[in-house]
């Protein structure tokens, strides 16, 4: 499945990587995601769903794990173009992706609705994790004709 994405990203443009160890950072991300769903021609909805949930993954990478990046980059499958979200620590990890996901939870005083708001907001949601080996949260928003 990696290798199939890594093979739609080649095809599809390189991707962009911006560093997220800052708040200006966060604010940074949220420029290019948007420019680059305008450049798509993705709508204002869109737009605002994904660059809602591109500020949670990144607040998250920031917070939880020490910062990191983020990389951005244009998919297709074929038949359809897509924008990916790619947030990449090497942070503590997390050992309960369920719980994590939970409505509610956190470990840091937040309220907890980062991950699972983001999930819903993304057409895509995929978190690679382990323990001690930091964590790269991916999300896709496909383009509808
Ligand atoms: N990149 C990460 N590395 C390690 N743990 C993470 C990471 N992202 C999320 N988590 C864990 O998942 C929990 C839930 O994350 P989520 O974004 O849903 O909530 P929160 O950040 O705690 O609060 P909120 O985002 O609502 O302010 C976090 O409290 C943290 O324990
Ligand atoms: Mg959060």
């Amino acid at each position: 499945m990696l290798g199939a994405q890594a093979q739609e990203r080649a095809q599809a443009g390189a991707q962009q990587i911006l560093p997220l160890h800052s708040d200006e950072d966060v604010v940074r991300l949220r420029k290019q995601v948007r420019d680059s769903m305008v450049a798509m021609g993705f709508g204002l909805i869109e737009q605002t769903k994904i660059i809602t949930a591109a500020s949670e993954l990144a607040r998250n990478t920031l917070r939880y794990g020490g910062g990191g990046e983020a990389r951005i980059a244009r998919v297709s499958d074929g038949a359809r173009q897509g924008l990916e979200l790619r947030f990449v620590d090497a942070g503590p990890g997390i050992d309960d992706i369920p719980l994590a996901l939970t409505d509610g939870y956190t470990s840091g005083g937040g309220l907890g609705l980062g991950l699972g708001g983001a999930k819903r907001l993304a057409d895509a949601f995929h978190i690679d994790t382990a323990p001690g080996a930091g964590t790269t949260v991916t999300i896709a928003k496909w383009k509808l004709f």
